[in-house]
């Protein structure tokens, strides 16, 4: 998968910006405030609908403005489409995929993104409910109805919930039947996904050539386990837990609960690994996502990775460049100017371009 062009009109700060970005590494540099999350959000707003920075839809229109658009151009190496995102204060947003009117869907498959961005929460450090929509992401883009079977199982969580609250045994046994039911078909989906996507994280920091040798030890130590969000079996477990859960109201176990963890033979990655080896590790868990994502459809996703380079050393910074020039994949990252310099000091060259945004413009020339 790959972005052969981006068009924005009044997009938050960008005015209008027309960008043939190039098919591997995108590095995109500037001030604060210089627009280049900006630019980031708008792939991932035209893919999903949603912002990444969980900003309300009217809010991404330039003050300016009452209208905003984003159009992408895009390929998986067979078909070429255009995606186009419209939104106007106070209305609909309208999503067509090559003039067609399409759903939310439709675009996430059309032009499936990835994005990364570091504050001081991370996928280690942030509720389950984000580990569990990254399993949720890879089964849905496999198992295309899946979304219809979360949303029924929620529904069943719910009408479950509200049985227990009345203590009526035998409206609690038929609900906990179809809870069963569903739950052991969103876990099988889940744990298939998941047995994919472990791997293509051992094989990342296993098998990329040369890359161990510049590891820090305790990422190359790092091993993901799948919860399921119970113990032993369903049927035991809620059986064990009833009386809890009829005196809270709420089902203790189940996927609602599922996550996984990243430990190494010291303790969780979230308590005890420093900074840089959590930032490093998220970065090698969504290169597993993709390699997952590669493995049943041929292509990989487009990533989006903002403010990366916060706080990393450049012998992290070399490992990083190195995964992405080995991933082939295409990938905007935003940073400060002054990272070009750090990059072109290293001894890796990245595979890709050197862009500077100021102002809400991007300054078309390749460094
Ligand atoms: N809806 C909007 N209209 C106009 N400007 C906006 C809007 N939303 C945010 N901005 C401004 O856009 C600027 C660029 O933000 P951002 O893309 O986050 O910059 P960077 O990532 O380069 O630091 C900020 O000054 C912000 O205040
Ligand atoms: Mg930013």
């Amino acid at each position: 998968m790959h972005i052969g062009q981006i068009g924005l009109l009044s997009f938050r700060s960008i005015k209008i910006l027309n960008f043939e970005p190039d098919a591997n590494l995108n590095f995109i540099t500037g001030a604060n405030n210089a627009g280049k999350t900006s630019l980031l959000e708008s792939v991932y707003v035209c893919s999903t609908s949603k912002s990444f920075k969980n900003i309300d839809l009217d809010n991404l229109i330039d003050y300016s403005s009452q209208s905003s658009k984003i159009s992408v151009k895009c390929s998986d190496n067979t078909i070429n489409d255009i995606i186009i995102y419209e939104k106007t204060l106070k209305s609909p947003k309208k999503v067509l995929i090559n003039q067609k009117k399409s759903s939310i869907k439709d675009t996430m498959l059309k032009l499936p993104v990835i994005a990364l961005n570091f504050g001081n929460q991370n996928i280690f450090t942030q509720k389950s409910e984000v580990r569990r929509s990254l399993l949720d992401w890879g089964v849905f883009h496999v198992k295309q109805d899946y979304h219809n079977l979360l949303k029924q199982f929620n529904r069943i969580l719910v009408s479950r919930n509200k049985v227990l609250k009345t203590r009526d045994l035998d409206q609690i046994s038929l609900w906990t039947d179809r809870f069963i039911e569903s739950a052991q078909i969103i876990h099988s989906h889940r744990q298939e996904y998941f047995d994919q996507f472990n791997a293509a994280f051992i094989n990342i920091l296993n098998n990329t050539p040369d890359l161990a040798s510049i590891l820090y030890n305790d990422i190359l130590k790092t091993k993901i386990a799948y919860k399921k969000g119970w113990t032993g079996s369903l049927e035991d477990s809620l059986t064990r837990s009833l009386n809890k859960d009829i005196a809270c109201g709420f089902t203790s176990s189940g996927p609602h609960r599922a996550d996984f963890a990243a430990s190494t033979d010291k303790g969780k990655v979230c308590d005890l690994a420093s900074m840089s080896t959590q930032v490093v590790l998220n970065f090698c868990i969504t290169l597993a996502q993709s390699d997952a994502f590669h493995v049943k459809h041929n292509h990989k996703p487009v990533l989006l990775i903002d403010d990366l380079f916060f706080g990393i050393d450049d012998k992290n910074l070399g490992v990083v460049i190195k995964l992405l020039n080995e991933s082939e994949l295409q990938c905007f990252l935003t940073a400060p100017d002054s990272l070009i310099n750090r990059i072109t000091g290293l001894k890796i060259k990245p595979k890709g371009s050197y862009y500077q945004m100021k102002n809400g413009e991007l300054m078309g020339n390749k460094v």
